[in-house]
């Protein structure tokens, strides 16, 4: 039996004088989530520009930090929040799992002394809701005690195996839940995948097509490894709310595989991915922006059916009450890229 809060407390702020949980998530674009060592003086003497050029800025505590520069990264997420003016773009940080030595002072330090800046608190190796609970009683008392005036949300990494089979209860937890990203790497190993690489295919993963009559060679069509998990994922969010996104793809060399992995992702409903290394910044604007011309088609539906109902051919496709929801989806998408991005507005006409 799965327990949950009445309808009624799930909204009450967890601690008086916490601020009241939102109802729906404040609208933004976030097609990258930019992740930065917050500690690393190179990093910061570029943040202003960098905060121009991307959605979200992820101030990283997590893995990739050095045992023997945790604390460090720490306070140089704190000094960057109060440092910067981040404008729309977003303030993230990854804390440090549950179950290490970090994670209770990188939760108490960062609303302490930039609780007003950050917007999002990304969990790693979220394994079921009570993970999501325990961070969310936290924060309301630290915000309560700090006097934070708007809630800080949580986004969950997708990322063991546990996780992945409880996946709607941990959507379903709290309405500060922002979203989800899949954490390929450490699902991976979790799952005891047989793959070194972060996120992406593997040329082993496909389907051998049929001897073929003249016993030539037979075709080999590589599969999506991350098919299911991406699929499962946007299901869960999309139902209870909440915003998926595919994670990291390692091989930065690879410039053509990350885009085909990320298309994938934004095909399925995911929102955005992580950028890992600048030359990621644009192929995110480029896979999760929609396509001027998927966006022009999609106008000419909404235009031909002013009340979204009843059916009409256009160009010779039948577009009825689904088709436009659908259409929806890309415009409103398409009006909020262009509220950030200048040359995207111009392409989509707005
Ligand atoms: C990300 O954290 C991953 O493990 O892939
Ligand atoms: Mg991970």
């Amino acid at each position: 039996m799965s327990v949950t809060r009445t309808p009624a407390k799930h909204f009450a702020p967890l601690a008086i004088g916490a601020p009241e949980p939102y109802r729906s998530l404040p609208v933004r674009i976030e097609r990258m989530i930019h992740f930065i060592p917050p500690h690393n003086d190179k990093i910061r003497a570029k943040l202003k520009e960098t905060i121009k050029q991307v959605d979200v800025v992820l101030g990283n505590l997590e893995d990739a930090i050095a045992v023997g520069e945790k604390e460090q990264a720490r306070a140089g997420f704190i000094s960057m929040a109060n440092d910067f003016d981040f404008g729309q773009t977003g303030l993230w940080t990854r804390i440090n799992c549950l179950n290490s030595p970090w994670m209770l002072d990188d939760v108490t330090e960062i609303v302490k002394h930039a609780g007003n800046k950050v917007d999002v608190i990304m969990l790693p190796k979220v394994e079921g809701p009570w993970d999501i609970h325990y961070l969310d009683q936290l924060l309301a008392q630290l915000e309560a005690r700090h006097k934070v005036t708007r809630p800080i949300l949580i986004h969950a990494i997708l990322e063991t195996a546990e996780g992945v089979k409880n996946v709607e209860a941990i959507a379903a937890a709290s309405p500060r839940m922002h979203g989800m990203s899949l954490g390929p790497a450490d699902l991976a190993a979790s799952r005891g995948m047989k793959t070194t690489r972060v996120g992406g295919g593997h040329p082993d993963y496909g389907v051998l097509a049929d001897p073929a009559k003249d016993g030539g060679p037979r075709a080999h069509y590589q599969q999506d490894l991350w098919h299911y998990t991406v699929g499962k994922m946007v299901d869960a969010c999309l139902s209870y709310g909440l915003k998926p996104f595919y994670g990291p793809f390692g091989d930065f060399a690879d410039g053509a595989a990350c885009e085909a992995q990320f298309r994938n992702a934004f095909l399925q409903g995911c929102l955005g991915a992580w950028s890992l290394h600048p030359s990621q910044i644009e192929i995110a604007k480029r896979v999760f922006s929609p396509d001027p011309k998927e966006v022009a088609f999609a106008a000419k539906i909404l235009e031909a059916m002013p009340d979204g109902t009843g059916a009409v051919m256009i160009d010779g496709k039948m577009q009825d009450d689904a088709t436009w929801k659908q259409a929806k989806v890309i415009v409103d998408l398409a009006r909020l890229v262009a509220s950030k991005d200048p040359d995207r507005a111009a392409a989509y006409g707005f």
